[in-house]
């Protein structure tokens, strides 16, 4: 039997290489041709600890990483321990044995194939390549093609030298030689299409270094922090090379008064950070806000609270994303999907800060981060790009000028007549501080009144299905992958389901929730956080009461458990 959306999973310890496999075995899937999907998990330490990387790969299109595996390869025996209760009949798994530190009492009716990784990684010189030992076997077991992976692990291991590269070549195809003696009982198999796609595979937080690129990115700063660092590496390798700037400052807060100060010199700017610098920016998001100075945040959520769990997913910051500063402080704040938005959203979020001179949050998260999804090629002509209203030179320049639409023509420094200050003091709309209460609650109403038409500038929010239903999920994040595909499996057993995916969660799009809510009898709302945070807001902002379904156990949803709970409200 084939199977045309397979689940791949490797695990074992972070420094054996975990990563590196899935990686290979995602990269051959795409360029069989088919639509990849990866979840990967791994602790905060550099060297051990429980690693694990998952591949999904169908012919058809994927949302979300899936409920479980078709195929486990576990390294050692935490990795077995981890993932036996998902060993269920049918399941093909591939383990360290003999020499391993573990023998398994595998679950009857799994299919167990024994490859001494260990023991022929040793016998070959060289114990790091045991991971290829594994990914050989997986590649003759599964048609996981040889070629495309020899490319892959030579692109990958050449320039750590020929000895290295050699070895793991070696220890690929001994792997692949263990396995082919041993009789394939399973019916699992990688099934390459026929359909040739121009798509890229990309992960989350690449894919926002290249939509802020597509932007028109000048200006980049931040301080490292996982799980958005990669950000930063992306726009390092390719933003000097069209004369950008990127700094990494000394910490969050540096880095977010840089963007500004770039941002107020003219140029387009951005930072990314996770939850606890994004508490760090508190200040400046204020000062952002309270200046008109455009800038992007970028928040790649984790586990919180304090350090938290800085490997894992969570969306528990839309709390400080929509009010993380002091006084009454405006902003914009989108959410990300999958890799795709995080190239049309990272856009859209330059685009806005542009237009509205504000801060613009766009919020991801630690799952979609380390995430790589096929997407179609990108083409940069096919994104709109909004620039910033700027002073026209005539007249005597007022740079927080009250106008129609409350956005005041910007005159970047160096413009003959457009001296002005830009501060963080309440002040005139010449920009002379003021601090009566009558030019304070006027320049309050300019700040926030030009915000009325944000939801009007974008697709604020996504619909999936139309007419009544009984039930409605609203999702937000990479959680709406999980529940376009449970509406699928509930539409298929007869159920009467809507999606409602907002991508702009602030400003609030009130009509759309009303509307939505006055097509379906009884609300879900599931998110990675304990206390429900967009059900909160829902709840302060709408008439919506929808029943908020919270997990943070540091893992996103899965289909199956969105189909549970939405059969369980039904019933
Ligand atoms: N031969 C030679 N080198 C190999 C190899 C092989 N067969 N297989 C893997 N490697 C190399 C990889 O190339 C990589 O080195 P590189 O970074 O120079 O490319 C290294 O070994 C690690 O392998 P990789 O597959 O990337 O990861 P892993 O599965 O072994 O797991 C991590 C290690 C990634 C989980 C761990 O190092 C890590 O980064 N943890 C997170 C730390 C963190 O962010 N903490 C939070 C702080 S707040």
């Amino acid at each position: 039997m084939n199977k045309n959306d397979l689940i791949i999973r490797v695990a074992g310890e972070g420094g054996e290489g975990i990563i590196s496999t899935g990686d290979f075995i995602t990269q051959a899937c795409a360029r069989a041709g088919l639509e990849v999907y990866t979840f990967k998990t791994f602790p905060a330490e550099i060297k051990g600890g429980y690693a694990m990387y998952q591949t999904r790969a169908s012919a058809a299109p994927l949302f979300n990483q899936g409920d479980t595996f078709d195929i486990l390869c576990a390294f050692n025996g935490e990795a077995y321990d981890l993932n036996r209760s998902r060993l269920r009949p049918g399941t093909a798994f591939v383990y360290d044995g003999p020499g391993g530190d573990f023998e398994p009492d595998v679950p009857e009716g799994v299919h167990a194939y024994a490859i001494p990784m260990t023991q022929t990684a040793r016998q070959l010189g060289s114990i790091k390549a045991k991971n290829m030992v594994a990914l050989g076997a997986l590649s003759q077991l599964f048609s996981i093609p040889e070629q495309p992976l020899r490319e892959i692990i030579a692109a990958k291991f050449t320039k750590k030298g020929t000895t290295v590269l050699e070895s793991n070549l070696n220890a690929f195809t001994r792997g692949r030689e263990l396995a082919a003696a041993l009789p394939k009982t399973d019916p699992w198999k990688m099934e390459a299409s026929a359909q040739k796609r121009d798509v890229v595979v990309l992960s989350g937080n690449d894919a926002i270094g290249l939509g802020a690129l597509i932007a028109g990115l000048d200006f980049f700063a931040a301080y490292p922090i996982t799980p958005a660092t990669e950000i930063a590496r992306y726009v390092a390798r390719h933003l000097p090379k069209r004369g950008g700037t990127l700094i990494q400052a000394e910490d969050e807060i540096a880095s977010l008064a840089q963007v500004l100060g770039a941002s107020f010199a003219g140029k387009k700017a951005m930072t990314a950070t996770s939850g606890p610098g994004l508490a760090l920016m508190g200040e400046m998001l204020g000062m952002s806000f309270m200046s008109e100075t455009p800038c992007v945040v970028v928040d790649v959520q984790r586990g919180g609270p304090s350090t938290g769990l800085p490997t894992k997913h969570e969306q528990s910051d839309l709390f400080m994303a929509i009010h993380g500063s002091h006084g009454d402080c405006g902003r914009i704040v989108l959410s990300v999907e999958g890799v795709s938005d995080c190239i049309a959203l990272t856009v859209e979020a330059f685009n806005l800060a542009e237009k509205y001179q504000c801060p613009v949050l766009l919020l991801s998260d630690g799952s979609l981060a380390f995430s790589t999804q096929t997407v179609p090629y990108p083409e940069p002509a096919d994104y709109p790009i909004v620039a910033r209203k700027s002073w026209d030179g005539k007249g005597d320049y007022q740079r927080y000028v009250i106008t129609d639409d409350y956005i005041s023509p910007m005159a970047a420094p160096g413009t003959p007549g457009g001296m002005h200050i830009a501060t963080g003091l309440e002040h005139d709309q010449n920009g002379e501080p003021n601090y009566t209460g009558a030019n304070h609650e006027a320049m309050q109403a300019k700040r926030f009144r030009k915000l009325d038409t944000v939801v009007n500038d974008v697709a604020p929010v996504e619909v999936d299905g139309e007419g009544n239903a009984d039930i409605g999920i609203i999702a937000w994040g990479s959680t709406i992958g999980v529940v376009r595909e449970a509406i699928a499996r509930l539409r298929a057993d007869g159920h009467s389901v809507k999606g409602f995916y907002p991508k702009l969660l602030w400003p609030m799009p009130v009509e759309q929730y009303e509307a939505f809510a006055a097509t379906c009898g009884k609300i879900m709302l599931p998110e990675v956080n304990y206390l429900g945070q967009l059900a909160h807001f829902i709840r302060a902002e709408t008439s919506l009461r929808p029943v908020s379904y919270t997990i943070c156990g540091g893992l996103p949803f899965t289909p199956a458990m969105i189909v549970g709970k939405t059969k369980e409200m039904l019933s």
